[in-house]
Protein backbone atom coordinates (compact mmCIF):
# COMPACT_ATOMS: atom_id res chain seq x y z
CA UNK A 1 0.00 0.00 0.00
CA UNK A 2 1.48 3.23 -0.81
CA UNK A 3 1.34 6.20 1.63
CA UNK A 4 -1.11 8.24 -0.15
CA UNK A 5 -3.41 5.41 0.42
CA UNK A 6 -2.20 4.46 3.82
CA UNK A 7 -2.58 7.94 5.35
CA UNK A 8 -6.48 7.66 4.46
CA UNK A 9 -7.04 4.28 6.15
CA UNK A 10 -9.52 4.29 9.30
CA UNK A 11 -11.20 2.23 11.55
CA UNK A 12 -14.75 1.68 11.20
CA UNK A 13 -15.90 0.17 14.89
CA UNK A 14 -19.34 -1.80 14.58
CA UNK A 15 -21.36 -3.14 17.73
CA UNK A 16 -25.08 -4.04 18.27
CA UNK A 17 -25.12 -1.33 20.63
CA UNK A 18 -23.53 2.63 20.24
CA UNK A 19 -21.21 3.42 22.71
CA UNK A 20 -23.94 5.93 24.16
CA UNK A 21 -26.99 5.32 26.09
CA UNK A 22 -30.13 7.35 24.10
CA UNK A 23 -33.27 8.26 26.42
CA UNK A 24 -36.44 9.91 24.88
CA UNK A 25 -37.33 12.74 26.95
CA UNK A 26 -41.13 13.31 27.81
CA UNK A 27 -41.37 15.78 24.52
CA UNK A 28 -40.46 12.95 22.40
CA UNK A 29 -36.28 14.14 21.56
CA UNK A 30 -33.66 11.90 21.95
CA UNK A 31 -30.68 12.84 23.65
CA UNK A 32 -27.08 10.55 24.21
CA UNK A 33 -25.31 10.16 26.80
CA UNK A 34 -21.77 8.72 26.84
CA UNK A 35 -22.34 4.71 27.76
CA UNK A 36 -19.89 2.38 29.57
CA UNK A 37 -16.67 1.44 30.02
CA UNK A 38 -13.98 -1.09 28.74
CA UNK A 39 -14.58 -1.27 25.14
CA UNK A 40 -15.10 2.85 24.74
CA UNK A 41 -12.40 3.65 26.43
CA UNK A 42 -9.71 1.25 24.32
CA UNK A 43 -11.22 2.13 21.15
CA UNK A 44 -10.90 5.85 21.94
CA UNK A 45 -7.14 6.32 20.97
CA UNK A 46 -7.35 4.32 17.79
CA UNK A 47 -10.11 6.54 16.56
CA UNK A 48 -9.00 9.51 17.50
CA UNK A 49 -5.87 9.26 16.20
CA UNK A 50 -6.66 7.45 13.14
CA UNK A 51 -10.41 9.13 12.66
CA UNK A 52 -13.03 6.64 11.47
CA UNK A 53 -16.62 5.76 12.97
CA UNK A 54 -18.44 3.68 15.56
CA UNK A 55 -22.04 2.10 13.91
CA UNK A 56 -24.05 0.48 16.22
CA UNK A 57 -28.17 0.52 17.22
CA UNK A 58 -29.31 3.51 19.82
CA UNK A 59 -30.90 1.11 22.00
CA UNK A 60 -34.70 1.65 21.33
CA UNK A 61 -37.08 1.52 17.64
CA UNK A 62 -36.99 4.52 15.86
CA UNK A 63 -35.84 6.02 12.24
CA UNK A 64 -32.62 6.99 11.84
CA UNK A 65 -33.49 10.84 10.80
CA UNK A 66 -35.37 10.79 14.73
CA UNK A 67 -31.68 9.61 16.21
CA UNK A 68 -29.78 12.17 14.14
CA UNK A 69 -29.24 15.25 16.20
CA UNK A 70 -28.70 13.20 19.42
CA UNK A 71 -25.82 11.46 17.33
CA UNK A 72 -24.89 14.55 15.47
CA UNK A 73 -24.34 16.09 19.05
CA UNK A 74 -22.75 13.16 21.10
CA UNK A 75 -20.40 12.81 18.37
CA UNK A 76 -19.19 16.53 18.09
CA UNK A 77 -15.68 16.74 19.66
CA UNK A 78 -15.35 13.08 19.87
CA UNK A 79 -12.94 13.04 16.79
CA UNK A 80 -14.70 10.37 15.16
CA UNK A 81 -18.05 9.87 13.73
CA UNK A 82 -20.92 8.07 14.82
CA UNK A 83 -23.53 6.26 12.92
CA UNK A 84 -26.69 4.80 13.66
CA UNK A 85 -28.39 1.25 12.53
CA UNK A 86 -32.43 1.82 12.81
CA UNK A 87 -34.21 -1.02 13.84
CA UNK A 88 -38.11 -1.47 14.07
CA UNK A 89 -40.07 -3.24 16.38
CA UNK A 90 -39.89 -6.46 14.57
CA UNK A 91 -36.08 -6.65 13.99
CA UNK A 92 -35.66 -5.95 17.94
CA UNK A 93 -38.20 -8.89 18.64
CA UNK A 94 -36.36 -11.20 15.80
CA UNK A 95 -33.18 -10.44 15.82
CA UNK A 96 -32.53 -8.89 19.11
CA UNK A 97 -34.58 -10.81 21.66
CA UNK A 98 -34.82 -13.75 19.16
CA UNK A 99 -32.13 -15.22 17.10
CA UNK A 100 -29.42 -13.13 19.44
CA UNK A 101 -30.60 -13.78 22.47
CA UNK A 102 -33.00 -16.72 22.79
CA UNK A 103 -30.78 -19.03 20.42
CA UNK A 104 -27.16 -17.91 20.28
CA UNK A 105 -26.97 -16.32 23.81
CA UNK A 106 -27.40 -19.61 25.53
CA UNK A 107 -26.40 -21.93 22.81
CA UNK A 108 -23.11 -20.85 22.96
CA UNK A 109 -23.02 -20.51 26.52
CA UNK A 110 -23.95 -24.61 26.67
CA UNK A 111 -27.66 -24.23 27.49
CA UNK A 112 -29.22 -25.69 24.23
CA UNK A 113 -32.58 -26.37 26.32
CA UNK A 114 -33.01 -23.29 26.82
CA UNK A 115 -32.70 -22.12 23.00
CA UNK A 116 -36.19 -21.61 21.04
CA UNK A 117 -34.76 -22.20 17.07
CA UNK A 118 -38.13 -20.71 15.81
CA UNK A 119 -36.85 -20.19 11.54
CA UNK A 120 -38.38 -16.85 11.59
CA UNK A 121 -35.30 -15.43 14.16
CA UNK A 122 -32.87 -16.63 11.30
CA UNK A 123 -34.51 -14.91 9.17
CA UNK A 124 -34.60 -11.79 10.69
CA UNK A 125 -30.53 -12.08 12.28
CA UNK A 126 -29.74 -12.19 7.77
CA UNK A 127 -31.69 -9.30 7.48
CA UNK A 128 -30.71 -6.62 10.40
CA UNK A 129 -27.05 -8.00 9.79
CA UNK A 130 -27.43 -7.03 5.99
CA UNK A 131 -28.49 -3.59 7.41
CA UNK A 132 -26.16 -3.49 9.61
CA UNK A 133 -23.34 -4.11 6.41
CA UNK A 134 -25.88 -1.33 4.16
CA UNK A 135 -24.56 1.58 6.86
CA UNK A 136 -20.96 -0.24 7.29
CA UNK A 137 -20.42 -0.17 3.45
CA UNK A 138 -19.97 3.39 1.80
CA UNK A 139 -18.06 4.53 5.50
CA UNK A 140 -15.52 1.70 4.93
CA UNK A 141 -12.87 2.40 2.20
CA UNK A 142 -10.74 0.38 0.72
CA UNK A 143 -7.66 0.02 3.13
CA UNK A 144 -9.81 0.73 6.11
CA UNK A 145 -10.39 -1.45 8.77
CA UNK A 146 -13.83 -2.93 9.93
CA UNK A 147 -13.74 -4.27 13.52
CA UNK A 148 -17.85 -5.95 14.10
CA UNK A 149 -18.13 -6.86 17.32
CA UNK A 150 -20.22 -9.95 19.08
CA UNK A 151 -22.54 -12.35 18.76
CA UNK A 152 -25.20 -10.09 17.51
CA UNK A 153 -23.23 -9.51 14.19
CA UNK A 154 -21.50 -12.68 13.18
CA UNK A 155 -22.71 -12.65 9.34
CA UNK A 156 -22.11 -8.53 8.94
CA UNK A 157 -18.80 -9.69 7.31
CA UNK A 158 -20.05 -12.10 4.94
CA UNK A 159 -23.01 -9.09 3.92
CA UNK A 160 -19.97 -6.65 3.36
CA UNK A 161 -18.24 -8.88 0.59
CA UNK A 162 -21.56 -9.44 -0.64
CA UNK A 163 -21.96 -5.73 -1.35
CA UNK A 164 -18.47 -5.84 -2.84
CA UNK A 165 -16.71 -4.05 0.48
CA UNK A 166 -12.81 -4.68 0.06
CA UNK A 167 -11.50 -3.32 3.57
CA UNK A 168 -10.54 -5.52 5.96
CA UNK A 169 -12.42 -7.09 8.04
CA UNK A 170 -11.99 -8.25 11.86
CA UNK A 171 -14.45 -9.78 13.97
CA UNK A 172 -14.04 -10.27 18.05
CA UNK A 173 -16.63 -12.65 19.75
CA UNK A 174 -16.81 -11.31 23.07
CA UNK A 175 -18.86 -14.37 24.74
CA UNK A 176 -17.75 -18.33 24.55
CA UNK A 177 -17.82 -20.35 21.28
CA UNK A 178 -19.19 -23.94 22.20
CA UNK A 179 -17.66 -27.57 21.45
CA UNK A 180 -19.02 -29.10 18.01
CA UNK A 181 -20.91 -31.53 20.04
CA UNK A 182 -23.03 -27.82 20.75
CA UNK A 183 -22.52 -26.03 17.97
CA UNK A 184 -23.72 -28.90 15.87
CA UNK A 185 -27.24 -28.51 17.14
CA UNK A 186 -27.79 -25.50 15.56
CA UNK A 187 -29.87 -25.73 12.37
CA UNK A 188 -27.91 -22.73 10.43
CA UNK A 189 -24.62 -24.03 11.62
CA UNK A 190 -23.35 -24.16 7.85
CA UNK A 191 -24.17 -20.59 6.77
CA UNK A 192 -23.24 -19.31 10.02
CA UNK A 193 -19.73 -20.66 10.27
CA UNK A 194 -18.93 -20.28 6.67
CA UNK A 195 -20.08 -16.19 7.19
CA UNK A 196 -17.48 -16.37 9.90
CA UNK A 197 -14.80 -17.19 7.51
CA UNK A 198 -15.73 -14.59 5.89
CA UNK A 199 -14.19 -11.87 8.31
CA UNK A 200 -9.85 -12.13 7.70
CA UNK A 201 -9.29 -12.10 11.13
CA UNK A 202 -11.58 -13.74 13.64
CA UNK A 203 -10.94 -13.36 17.48
CA UNK A 204 -12.19 -15.35 20.52
CA UNK A 205 -11.58 -14.53 24.46
CA UNK A 206 -9.32 -17.76 25.03
CA UNK A 207 -7.78 -20.57 23.54
CA UNK A 208 -10.31 -23.43 24.18
CA UNK A 209 -12.90 -21.08 22.37
CA UNK A 210 -10.73 -20.59 19.08
CA UNK A 211 -9.98 -24.34 19.61
CA UNK A 212 -13.95 -25.15 19.24
CA UNK A 213 -14.20 -22.88 16.40
CA UNK A 214 -11.53 -24.68 14.41
CA UNK A 215 -13.15 -28.04 15.56
CA UNK A 216 -16.49 -26.56 14.27
CA UNK A 217 -15.26 -25.73 10.90
CA UNK A 218 -13.33 -29.08 10.46
CA UNK A 219 -16.86 -30.64 11.15
CA UNK A 220 -18.95 -28.57 8.92
CA UNK A 221 -17.02 -27.27 6.19
CA UNK A 222 -15.74 -29.41 3.79
CA UNK A 223 -11.97 -29.51 2.43
CA UNK A 224 -10.94 -27.06 5.00
CA UNK A 225 -7.83 -27.52 6.60
CA UNK A 226 -6.21 -25.55 9.93
CA UNK A 227 -2.83 -24.39 9.94
CA UNK A 228 -0.85 -23.82 12.61
CA UNK A 229 -2.56 -24.22 16.17
CA UNK A 230 -0.88 -21.81 18.38
CA UNK A 231 -2.69 -18.84 19.35
CA UNK A 232 -3.14 -17.17 15.80
CA UNK A 233 -4.06 -20.38 13.17
CA UNK A 234 -4.91 -20.29 9.19
CA UNK A 235 -8.22 -22.13 8.28
CA UNK A 236 -7.72 -22.24 4.54
CA UNK A 237 -10.98 -23.18 2.59
CA UNK A 238 -11.58 -23.90 -0.95
CA UNK A 239 -12.89 -20.37 -1.36
CA UNK A 240 -10.40 -18.89 0.43
CA UNK A 241 -9.24 -18.71 4.20
CA UNK A 242 -9.15 -16.59 7.73
CA UNK A 243 -7.07 -16.39 10.63
CA UNK A 244 -8.62 -17.22 13.80
CA UNK A 245 -7.00 -15.98 17.25
CA UNK A 246 -7.94 -16.00 21.37
CA UNK A 247 -7.32 -12.01 22.53
CA UNK A 248 -8.65 -12.45 26.07
CA UNK A 249 -10.27 -9.11 26.44
CA UNK A 250 -9.19 -6.71 29.37
CA UNK A 251 -9.79 -3.60 31.45
CA UNK A 252 -8.16 0.22 32.00
CA UNK A 253 -6.13 -1.41 35.24
CA UNK A 254 -4.97 2.20 35.72
CA UNK A 255 -8.08 4.21 35.77
CA UNK A 256 -10.23 1.75 38.25
CA UNK A 257 -7.34 1.10 40.46
CA UNK A 258 -7.16 4.88 40.42
CA UNK A 259 -10.26 5.73 40.78
CA UNK A 260 -10.67 2.90 43.75
CA UNK A 261 -7.97 4.64 46.03
CA UNK A 262 -10.07 8.40 45.89
CA UNK A 263 -11.34 9.38 48.66
CA UNK A 264 -14.87 9.06 48.44
CA UNK A 265 -14.56 5.88 47.47
CA UNK A 266 -12.10 5.17 50.48
CA UNK A 267 -15.16 6.73 52.98
CA UNK A 268 -18.02 4.83 51.45
CA UNK A 269 -16.04 1.47 51.54
CA UNK A 270 -15.05 2.17 55.47
CA UNK A 271 -19.07 3.05 55.57
CA UNK A 272 -19.77 -0.43 54.63
CA UNK A 273 -17.45 -1.87 56.93
CA UNK A 274 -19.01 -0.15 59.78
CA UNK A 275 -21.68 -1.71 58.93
CA UNK A 276 -20.72 -5.02 58.76
CA UNK A 277 -17.95 -5.12 62.22
CA UNK A 278 -16.40 -8.30 62.73
CA UNK A 279 -18.06 -9.72 59.72
CA UNK A 280 -16.39 -10.75 56.23
CA UNK A 281 -18.38 -9.04 53.36
CA UNK A 282 -18.47 -11.92 50.36
CA UNK A 283 -19.46 -10.04 47.30
CA UNK A 284 -21.48 -10.86 43.92
CA UNK A 285 -21.83 -8.60 40.79
CA UNK A 286 -23.83 -9.34 37.83
CA UNK A 287 -25.89 -8.19 35.41
CA UNK A 288 -29.58 -10.64 35.47
CA UNK A 289 -28.57 -13.90 33.48
CA UNK A 290 -29.14 -17.20 33.84
CA UNK A 291 -25.51 -17.78 32.61
CA UNK A 292 -24.30 -16.11 35.71
CA UNK A 293 -25.05 -18.98 38.37
CA UNK A 294 -26.56 -16.62 40.81
CA UNK A 295 -28.92 -19.36 41.96
CA UNK A 296 -26.49 -21.81 42.44
CA UNK A 297 -24.58 -19.43 44.39
CA UNK A 298 -26.88 -18.39 46.83
CA UNK A 299 -27.55 -22.53 47.41
CA UNK A 300 -23.91 -22.70 48.37
CA UNK A 301 -23.97 -20.41 50.33
CA UNK A 302 -26.91 -21.77 52.25
CA UNK A 303 -24.57 -24.95 52.37
CA UNK A 304 -21.77 -22.95 54.05
CA UNK A 305 -24.54 -21.78 56.74
CA UNK A 306 -25.67 -24.85 57.34
CA UNK A 307 -22.64 -27.40 57.19
CA UNK A 308 -19.97 -25.37 59.12
CA UNK A 309 -22.55 -23.04 61.69
CA UNK A 310 -19.23 -21.70 63.46
CA UNK A 311 -19.54 -19.35 59.88
CA UNK A 312 -23.22 -18.18 61.08
CA UNK A 313 -22.85 -14.76 62.17
CA UNK A 314 -19.28 -14.61 60.52
CA UNK A 315 -19.78 -13.64 56.82
CA UNK A 316 -22.47 -11.83 54.78
CA UNK A 317 -22.99 -12.32 51.24
CA UNK A 318 -23.73 -9.14 49.07
CA UNK A 319 -25.46 -9.85 45.88
CA UNK A 320 -25.88 -7.24 43.32
CA UNK A 321 -27.72 -8.11 40.28
CA UNK A 322 -28.11 -5.19 37.63
CA UNK A 323 -31.06 -5.59 35.80
CA UNK A 324 -30.81 -6.45 31.93
CA UNK A 325 -32.78 -7.95 29.10
CA UNK A 326 -36.60 -7.18 30.85
CA UNK A 327 -38.89 -8.94 29.23
CA UNK A 328 -37.55 -12.04 28.20
CA UNK A 329 -39.39 -14.73 30.11
CA UNK A 330 -36.34 -16.80 31.50
CA UNK A 331 -34.73 -13.42 33.16
CA UNK A 332 -37.90 -12.32 35.08
CA UNK A 333 -38.15 -15.68 36.36
CA UNK A 334 -34.78 -15.76 37.50
CA UNK A 335 -35.33 -12.61 39.07
CA UNK A 336 -38.24 -14.35 41.28
CA UNK A 337 -36.41 -17.32 41.70
CA UNK A 338 -32.76 -15.80 43.21
CA UNK A 339 -35.51 -13.20 45.60
CA UNK A 340 -37.11 -16.20 47.05
CA UNK A 341 -33.62 -17.98 47.48
CA UNK A 342 -32.33 -15.25 49.23
CA UNK A 343 -35.57 -14.76 51.21
CA UNK A 344 -35.46 -18.29 52.53
CA UNK A 345 -31.62 -18.43 53.49
CA UNK A 346 -32.29 -14.69 55.46
CA UNK A 347 -35.35 -16.52 57.27
CA UNK A 348 -33.95 -19.58 58.63
CA UNK A 349 -30.46 -17.68 59.43
CA UNK A 350 -30.76 -14.25 60.01
CA UNK A 351 -30.79 -13.35 63.76
CA UNK A 352 -33.44 -10.75 64.65
CA UNK A 353 -32.03 -7.09 65.05
CA UNK A 354 -28.35 -8.25 64.03
CA UNK A 355 -27.07 -10.12 61.47
CA UNK A 356 -28.15 -11.04 58.08
CA UNK A 357 -26.63 -13.34 55.64
CA UNK A 358 -27.80 -12.45 52.52
CA UNK A 359 -28.04 -8.47 51.14
CA UNK A 360 -29.95 -8.74 47.88
CA UNK A 361 -29.91 -5.61 45.77
CA UNK A 362 -31.97 -5.61 42.11
CA UNK A 363 -30.51 -2.23 40.73
CA UNK A 364 -27.85 -0.51 38.63
CA UNK A 365 -25.04 0.95 41.13
CA UNK A 366 -23.30 4.22 40.50
CA UNK A 367 -19.67 4.07 39.79
CA UNK A 368 -18.88 5.31 43.03
CA UNK A 369 -21.04 2.80 44.66
CA UNK A 370 -19.45 -0.33 42.58
CA UNK A 371 -15.99 1.24 43.24
CA UNK A 372 -16.43 1.07 47.11
CA UNK A 373 -18.17 -2.42 47.31
CA UNK A 374 -14.81 -3.83 45.24
CA UNK A 375 -12.96 -2.10 47.85
CA UNK A 376 -15.06 -3.12 50.90
CA UNK A 377 -15.45 -7.36 49.56
CA UNK A 378 -12.87 -9.14 51.82
CA UNK A 379 -14.13 -12.33 49.23
CA UNK A 380 -15.46 -12.00 45.82
CA UNK A 381 -17.29 -14.53 45.18
CA UNK A 382 -17.87 -15.18 40.94
CA UNK A 383 -19.40 -17.98 39.84
CA UNK A 384 -20.89 -18.22 35.88
CA UNK A 385 -22.16 -21.49 34.61
CA UNK A 386 -19.95 -20.21 31.50
CA UNK A 387 -18.74 -17.08 31.03
CA UNK A 388 -16.88 -15.12 27.95
CA UNK A 389 -14.03 -13.28 29.98
CA UNK A 390 -16.17 -11.96 33.18
CA UNK A 391 -14.33 -8.46 33.32
CA UNK A 392 -16.13 -7.65 37.33
CA UNK A 393 -13.14 -10.34 38.39
CA UNK A 394 -10.64 -8.49 36.94
CA UNK A 395 -12.26 -5.03 38.22
CA UNK A 396 -12.32 -6.38 41.62
CA UNK A 397 -8.57 -7.20 41.18
CA UNK A 398 -7.62 -3.71 39.88
CA UNK A 399 -9.58 -2.01 42.82
CA UNK A 400 -8.08 -4.40 45.57
CA UNK A 401 -5.58 -1.46 46.12
CA UNK A 402 -4.81 -3.26 49.77
CA UNK A 403 -4.37 -6.84 48.07
CA UNK A 404 -5.62 -8.02 51.14
CA UNK A 405 -8.33 -10.38 49.98
CA UNK A 406 -9.53 -12.92 48.16
CA UNK A 407 -11.07 -14.13 44.77
CA UNK A 408 -13.05 -17.38 43.98
CA UNK A 409 -13.91 -18.00 40.71
CA UNK A 410 -15.28 -20.33 38.61
CA UNK A 411 -13.17 -22.11 36.33
CA UNK A 412 -16.02 -21.82 33.36
CA UNK A 413 -14.67 -18.34 33.46
CA UNK A 414 -12.51 -16.92 30.67
CA UNK A 415 -11.24 -15.00 32.93
CA UNK A 416 -9.73 -18.29 34.93
CA UNK A 417 -7.27 -18.85 31.92
CA UNK A 418 -5.20 -15.52 33.50
CA UNK A 419 -6.14 -15.44 36.82
CA UNK A 420 -5.47 -19.41 37.98
CA UNK A 421 -1.96 -17.80 39.34
CA UNK A 422 -3.65 -16.45 42.40
CA UNK A 423 -7.66 -16.93 42.45
CA UNK A 424 -9.19 -20.08 44.09
CA UNK A 425 -11.39 -21.88 41.23
CA UNK A 426 -14.32 -23.79 41.84
CA UNK A 427 -16.86 -25.56 40.03
CA UNK A 428 -19.98 -23.64 39.91
CA UNK A 429 -21.84 -26.85 39.62
CA UNK A 430 -20.17 -27.82 43.30
CA UNK A 431 -22.30 -26.33 45.73
CA UNK A 432 -20.28 -28.17 48.46
CA UNK A 433 -17.01 -27.17 46.72
CA UNK A 434 -18.17 -23.61 46.62
CA UNK A 435 -18.68 -23.65 50.19
CA UNK A 436 -15.85 -25.09 51.04
CA UNK A 437 -13.67 -22.63 49.16
CA UNK A 438 -15.76 -19.84 50.85
CA UNK A 439 -14.56 -21.23 54.29
CA UNK A 440 -10.88 -21.51 53.02
CA UNK A 441 -11.14 -18.06 51.55
CA UNK A 442 -12.24 -17.23 55.36
CA UNK A 443 -10.01 -19.39 56.88
CA UNK A 444 -6.66 -18.41 54.26
CA UNK A 445 -3.92 -16.35 56.06
CA UNK A 446 -2.71 -13.00 55.22
CA UNK A 447 0.73 -13.21 53.74
CA UNK A 448 -1.26 -15.78 51.30
CA UNK A 449 -4.27 -13.69 50.30
CA UNK A 450 -1.81 -10.79 49.71
CA UNK A 451 0.66 -12.94 47.70
CA UNK A 452 -2.41 -13.96 45.39
CA UNK A 453 -3.82 -11.15 44.70
CA UNK A 454 -0.57 -9.14 43.52
CA UNK A 455 -0.02 -11.86 41.05
CA UNK A 456 -3.35 -11.50 39.57
CA UNK A 457 -3.21 -7.75 40.05
CA UNK A 458 0.73 -7.51 38.18
CA UNK A 459 -0.78 -9.71 34.79
CA UNK A 460 -4.00 -7.78 34.92
CA UNK A 461 -2.07 -4.81 34.78
CA UNK A 462 0.48 -6.10 31.89
CA UNK A 463 -2.42 -7.34 29.66
CA UNK A 464 -4.83 -4.07 29.50
CA UNK A 465 -7.13 -3.67 27.52
CA UNK A 466 -5.21 -1.21 25.81
CA UNK A 467 -2.85 -4.26 25.19
CA UNK A 468 -5.99 -6.48 24.21
CA UNK A 469 -6.57 -3.61 21.34
CA UNK A 470 -3.04 -3.67 20.17
CA UNK A 471 -2.82 -7.39 20.13
CA UNK A 472 -5.66 -7.66 18.09
CA UNK A 473 -5.10 -4.65 15.73
CA UNK A 474 -1.83 -5.91 14.87
CA UNK A 475 -2.75 -9.16 14.38
CA UNK A 476 -4.82 -8.00 11.75
CA UNK A 477 -2.90 -5.85 10.54
CA UNK A 478 0.01 -7.59 10.38
CA UNK A 479 1.01 -7.69 7.09
CA UNK A 480 0.41 -3.87 6.23
CA UNK A 481 1.49 -2.25 9.52
CA UNK A 482 2.74 0.91 8.21
CA UNK A 483 -0.46 1.64 6.56
CA UNK A 484 -1.98 1.29 9.75
CA UNK A 485 0.50 2.50 12.74
CA UNK A 486 -0.84 1.99 15.99
CA UNK A 487 -1.06 5.53 18.50
CA UNK A 488 1.06 4.52 21.95
CA UNK A 489 -1.53 3.46 24.61
CA UNK A 490 -2.42 6.34 26.98
CA UNK A 491 -4.23 6.36 30.35
CA UNK A 492 -7.66 7.15 29.40
CA UNK A 493 -10.22 9.21 31.89
CA UNK A 494 -11.85 7.49 34.21
CA UNK A 495 -13.85 4.52 33.74
CA UNK A 496 -17.62 5.61 33.25
CA UNK A 497 -20.68 3.79 34.76
CA UNK A 498 -19.90 0.27 33.60
CA UNK A 499 -22.36 -2.68 33.48
CA UNK A 500 -20.75 -5.97 34.34
CA UNK A 501 -20.57 -8.41 31.20
C1 LIG B 1 -22.82 -9.20 27.05
C2 LIG B 1 -22.58 -9.12 25.57
C3 LIG B 1 -22.57 -7.67 25.09
C4 LIG B 1 -23.83 -6.98 25.57
C5 LIG B 1 -23.95 -7.06 27.09
C6 LIG B 1 -25.23 -6.42 27.64
O1 LIG B 1 -21.72 -8.78 27.74
O2 LIG B 1 -21.38 -9.78 25.21
O3 LIG B 1 -22.48 -7.60 23.69
O4 LIG B 1 -23.86 -5.62 25.16
O5 LIG B 1 -23.95 -8.45 27.45
O6 LIG B 1 -26.37 -7.00 27.06
P1 LIG B 1 -27.42 -6.17 26.21
O7 LIG B 1 -28.34 -7.22 25.66
O8 LIG B 1 -28.09 -5.27 27.19
O9 LIG B 1 -26.69 -5.42 25.14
Amino acid sequence: MNSQSAARSRLVVVSNRLPFAFRRSPGGKWTAEPGSGGLVTALMPVLRDRGGTWIGWPGAAGSAREFAPALAAAGAGMGYKLAAVALDDSDIHDFYHGFSNEIVWPLFHDLPSLCNFEPAYWQAYRRVNRKFARVVAPLARHGDFVWVHDYHLMCVGAELRALGTEARLGFFLHIPFPAPDIFMKLPWRKPLIEALLRYDLVGFQTARDRRNFAACVEEIVEDARIEGRGSLATVRFPEGSARAGSFPISIDYNAFMRAAASTAVDEKARELHRLLPRRKLVLGIDRLDYTKGITLRLRAFQELLERHPGMRGRVSLLQVVVPSREGIPQYDRMKTEIEQLAGRINGAFARPGGWVPVWFEYRHLSRLELLAYYRAADIALITPLKDGMNLVAKEYCACSIEEDCVLILSEFAGAAEQLKNGAMLVNPFDVQGVADAIRSAYAMDADERIARMRAMRRSIRRNDVFAWVDSFLRAAIARDLRAFPLPQPRAAEAPSDQLPV
